[in-house]
């Protein structure tokens, strides 16, 4: 690990619509990466996450502060440097349905991708992308395959593979294991390890805790689009300083959740 800082947020802000409209969606939020560093972002619906995530990756600009990306501005400055960030900064959106084309089969998504981001041709690109594919557990005979008849945790693996194609050093996973069955956030988290093992950064956002403390070893609570905590994932997790980082820890089913549940009884 080189530990170069590969991104930084300061004080970043969106705010949605305007008069009594208005959506405070992130608020003052910074952040740091660094490279090959795995980081969560939790909080509860609407808290702001994915709004957030948008604009590290580049696809939003902020209303407030700015995001620097291996120091330098991602949205003052030239259009080539925003491009180029895009590519090194991939997202795996919330919901992998919507965001891959229904027409496609997993492997045309991908080779699509591969070819545009490392200008090959479409044989060269076919067969990139399904080693990428392969990598993250679908065969040939899945990759055929169109999104709908794909089940959930494949559309994922398709989406992860999709946004690899670009060899980014970052990549944004935002609710990556919502949708899919304990089985297949198993495997999808052991991909996860995988990436992060060959020197990938991962952005993860959930609001699975569980999720959050297997993968990340630093956590930004979200509440209301404000950080209202931060820290080494363990600590937070086993010494919440915030009440609602203790509400969220203690609403946990299970073992995991139990000494928040105890410490919020006494
Ligand atoms: N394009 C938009 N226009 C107006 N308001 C928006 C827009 N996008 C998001 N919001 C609002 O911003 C707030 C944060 O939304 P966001 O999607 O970032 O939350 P989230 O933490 O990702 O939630 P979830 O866990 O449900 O995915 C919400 O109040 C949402 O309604
Ligand atoms: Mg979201």
């Amino acid at each position: 690990m080189t530990n170069e800082l590969l991104m930084e947020a300061r004080d970043v802000s969106v705010t949605f619509g305007g008069g009594v409209n208005t959506v405070k969606a992130a608020q003052n939020c910074s952040l740091t990466l660094r490279a090959g560093e795995p980081i969560g972002i939790v909080g509860e619906s609407g808290s702001g996450k994915s709004t957030l995530a948008r604009v590290l990756a580049g696809l939003q600009a902020p209303t407030g502060g700015e995001v620097l990306f291996r120091g330098k501005s991602v949205f003052k400055g030239s259009k080539s440097y925003l491009d180029g960030t895009r590519n090194q900064v991939q997202m795996v959106f919330q919901d992998p349905y919507g965001s891959l084309n229904p027409q496609l089969t997993g492997l045309s998504a991908v080779a699509e991708a591969v070819r545009i981001h490392k200008k090959l041709g479409k044989e060269e690109s076919e067969a990139n992308a399904l080693e990428l594919l392969q990598r993250m557990g679908i065969g040939k005979l899945d990759a055929l395959k169109k999104p709908r008849q794909l089940s959930g945790g494949q559309r994922q693996r398709v989406s992860v593979a999709r946004a690899l194609s670009a060899s980014p050093s970052v990549l944004l996973a935002d609710e990556p294991t919502s949708a899919i069955d304990q089985s297949a956030q198993a495997q999808l988290l052991k991909l996860f390890l995988g990436l992060l093992n060959d020197g990938l950064s991962i952005v993860l956002i959930s609001h699975d805790l569980g999720v959050i403390r297997y993968l990340t070893k630093r956590v930004y609570v979200m509440k209301d689009g404000v950080f209202v905590e931060s820290g080494e994932t363990e600590k937070v997790f086993n010494d919440p300083q915030e009440e609602y980082t203790k509400l969220l820890l203690a609403s946990i089913p299970g073992e995991l959740g139990k000494a928040a549940r105890q410490k919020l009884a006494r």
